[in-house]
Formats: structure tokens, C-alpha cells, sequence
């Protein structure tokens, strides 16, 4: 049991808006135990950056949990070689050439598509009407599951997420995992015939090229599913929202002087869409004045991290012309995220050029309010806004 001091948390407050508490406790305990969590949460970014790479100490292996047991033993659960394997195996899915050559011109067919159809209507929630479906099409490409319903790879991958946060063991969500896990198994045995006669850079096609265990591969794809659909989603969504709701640095990108991947970096450094990426205590460990015994549990809040005011100045303003190097929105250590060249290409090379050349006029429906919330993953949850039909 760490010996951390305690910080108490109001849980739906938390869920509500966690700034002010990370905030007070990187000021007065930058380690702390949070009971209503049962972990013992790090808060300050360059504590996470050191501490993250000490895997013999902060071990991604945590063979009971949630995760393991719903969705198979994937890579982000893994340490050291058995870790990196597997991820060199996803690499070329995912690598930046694989990205410019291949995923960049599916992601934009999907985007021009999925506006031509919008673009008349005047009004939508972006969230549901374009984030989701272009995240969901842009992810069925990369992991090869093009028989999939877009509706599907948004619910399914939200089933996994609900499924391995349920420490409460509730059978409903429990369930709805186990039959989001069977979807995706079913459409992984669809298209292992066709991958195998015509291979391509699909997740699925490249790691049974390189040999992977099935039990493997199963497990990396709905990692790669629930990890990979909701944080593009959320950051196409939520840029949009911050640079309608900051005119003055919407005005910045359309003259040319900021690049869209700015705003896009320093939407995910702002509102990271993972807040926090858990750890088990691996060995006695002495860190920040705290001790560390095994089997403690460990969240490494990257959503504190970078509103670290010893990094960022102003850190709560949106502020696309800041230098975001500082930000580990994509995580800071080994596990750092294996879609990072993806979501870029899809959120500041696809979504948002497409999104404000297309839809003149765009402007928020006063009508309703704008509304989010989350800390573990946390987005919008609806976008109303108007344009010029036509
Ligand atoms: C805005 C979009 C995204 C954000 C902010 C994001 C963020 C993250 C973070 C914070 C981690 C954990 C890093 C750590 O623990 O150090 C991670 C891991 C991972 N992400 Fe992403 N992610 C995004 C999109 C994607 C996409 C589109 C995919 C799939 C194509 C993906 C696949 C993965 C995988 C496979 C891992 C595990 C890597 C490993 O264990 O080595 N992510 N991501």
C-alpha cells in the first residue's frame, strides 16, 4: 500500500471537469493515493516522462485485469521484448510512409464522401454526423475490417472500453463487451481468407504476414479498436468546437500563419482524449518522497500532464500558436501510441481542412449547448452546428 497522501475526489465532478483537482494536487500532492480510484495517480508531467520508462518498476503486465480477460493478452499489456515484438510486427500498418502512401488518400475519399452527403442539410451534430463515421471508415481501413458497419466499430470499440472499466462487475456491460468481442472475432474470420489472397496494409494483413499467433493478432485488433476510434473521433470533434469557440485562431490557419497539425497538437495537449494510461507496481520502488510496494496501482494522468504549468504557460488556454513539444497526449514511454501517425494524417491532413472548406459558414447552434465530459477518455458529446446548405 503506497504511503502517498491522500487526495479525495468527488467522482462525477471529476468526470465533469478534472482540471481544478489535477491541478491542486500537481500544487500540493503531485503523487497522491485517490481512495474513489484506488490507485496512486502521478500528476506532474516530467514525473510521468521519467517514470513511464522505468517498466521494471511501472509494468504494463497485469495478467488478471480487465483487459487481458475480455480482450486477450495485446501489447499494451506487455513489457520489454514481448512488448516490442509485437508492436515492430503492427508497424507497417502503421508506419508515417504507410500513412502518406496509402491511408492519407482512404482517409480523404471517406471525409469527401461522408461531407458531399452532409454539406445540403445546413445543420447536424458533428459528433455523431461526421467525427464518428469518419473515425469508424478511416479505422475499418487500417485494420483491415472493411466488413464492419461504421456504427458497429464505434459501439463495439465503446463496449471494450465500458467492458474493461467495469471493476464493479455489472452483467449488462459485461455482456455487451463479450458480444462486441464475438462482432469483431466473426469479422476477423471474414476477412482472413481475403487478406490472405490479397494482401495490404491492413493491421490484419501485416501481422498474419509476419507469423503473429491468431490469439494474438485477435487480441491487437480490438486494441487497436478501442483505442483507435474514440480519440480521433473526440479530437476531430473537439478541434472543430476550439477553433469555432477561438475565431481569432481559426483566422490564424486560414491565412496560412499556424498549420492545421498545430491545432491539432495542441487540442490533444488541451483536452488530452486518453487522460490517464495505468501501471502495476513491479518492485519495491522509492519515487517523489512515496513508496511504492508490488501489485500497487498506478495512473500516469497525461491529461495533468499537460496542463503542467512548470511546462506550459497559461496551460488551461487554447493556444494554437504554443510550442507543444512538452505534450505527451500520445503518451511518453515504450507504449507510445502505435496510431499517432494515423490520427494526424486523419485529423489535421483530412478532417479539418475538409470540414472548413466545405462547410461555408459554419458556426455553432446556439440552440444547444455544447456538452463534455470524461477523465480516463475524455471528448465531446455532441457538436450542433449550422452552415450554408448547398
Ligand atoms: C487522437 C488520437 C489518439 C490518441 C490521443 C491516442 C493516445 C494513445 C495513448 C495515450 C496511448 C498509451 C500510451 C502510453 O501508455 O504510453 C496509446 C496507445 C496505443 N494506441 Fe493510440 N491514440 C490515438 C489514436 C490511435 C489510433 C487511430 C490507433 C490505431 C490505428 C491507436 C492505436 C494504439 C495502440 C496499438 C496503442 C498501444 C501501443 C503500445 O502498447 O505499444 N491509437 N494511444
Amino acid at each position: 500500500m503506497s504511503n502517498a497522501p491522500h487526495y479525495d475526489i468527488d467522482v462525477p465532478a471529476f468526470w465533469a471537469d478534472p482540471y481544478p483537482d489535477l491541478a491542486r494536487m500537481r500544487k500540493q500532492a503531485p503523487i497522491a493515493f485517490v481512495p474513489q480510484l484506488g490507485s496512486t495517480v502521478f500528476t506532474r508531467r516530467d514525473d510521468i516522462f521519467s517514470q513511464e520508462r522505468r517498466i521494471d518498476v511501472f509494468s504494463s503486465h497485469q495478467p488478471a485485469g480487465l483487459m487481458n480477460v475480455l480482450m486477450g493478452h495485446n501489447m499494451m499489456r506487455k513489457d520489454g521484448e514481448a512488448h516490442m515484438s509485437e508492436r515492430a510486427a503492427m508497424f507497417p500498418a502503421v508506419s508515417p510512409r504507410t500513412v502518406r502512401d496509402i491511408w492519407v488518400r482512404q482517409f480523404q475519399a471517406h471525409a469527401d464522401r461522408i461531407l458531399a452527403e452532409l454539406a445540403p442539410i445546413g445543420r447536424a451534430d458533428l459528433c455523431k454526423a461526421f467525427a464518428l463515421p469518419l473515425s469508424a471508415e478511416c479505422l475499418k481501413d487500417v485494420t483491415g475490417l472493411t466488413n464492419m458497419r461504421f456504427e458497429d466499430m464505434d459501439a463495439w470499440s465503446q463496449a471494450m472500453i465500458d467492458g474493461i472499466a467495469n471493476y464493479t462487475g455489472n452483467q449488462e456491460i459485461e455482456a455487451r463487451c463479450h458480444a462486441a468481442t464475438a462482432g469483431i472475432d466473426a469479422a476477423i474470420d471474414d476477412m482472413i481468407p481475403v487478406v490472405r489472397k490479397h494482401p495490404d496494409s491492413s493491421i490484419l494483413s501485416v501481422l498474419l504476414a509476419a507469423g503473429q499467433p491468431m490469439q494474438s493478432i485477435r487480441a491487437n485488433i480490438k486494441l487497436a479498436i478501442s483505442g483507435g476510434q474514440n480519440e480521433p473521433r473526440d479530437a476531430i470533434a473537439g478541434t472543430v468546437w476550439a477553433l469555432l469557440t477561438h475565431p481569432g485562431q481559426l483566422a490564424l490557419v486560414r491565412a496560412g500563419q499556424t498549420k492545421w497539425l498545430d491545432v491539432f497538437e495542441e487540442y490533444a495537449r488541451w483536452i488530452a482524449p486518453i487522460g490517464m494510461s495505468p501501471r502495476r507496481v513491479a518492485k519495491p520502488w522509492w519515487f517523489g518522497g512515496v513508496d511504492f510496494e508490488p501489485g500497487d496501482r498506478v495512473f500516469f494522468m497525461f491529461g495533468s500532464a499537460n496542463r503542467d504549468e512548470a511546462c506550459f504557460s497559461a496551460p488551461d488556454r487554447f493556444d494554437i500558436t504554443r510550442d507543444t513539444a512538452k505534450s505527451i497526449a500520445f503518451g511518453a514511454g515504450p507504449h507510445y501510441c502505435a496510431g499517432a501517425f494515423a490520427s494526424r494524417a486523419m485529423v489535421a491532413d483530412v478532417a479539418l481542412p475538409t470540414i472548413f472548406a466545405r462547410l461555408k459558414g459554419l458556426r455553432l447552434d446556439s440552440s444547444e449547448p455544447v456538452r463534455i465530459g470524461g477523465w480516463a477518455f475524455r471528448g465531446l458529446l455532441n457538436l450542433p452546428v449550422t452552415w450554408e446548405a448547398g
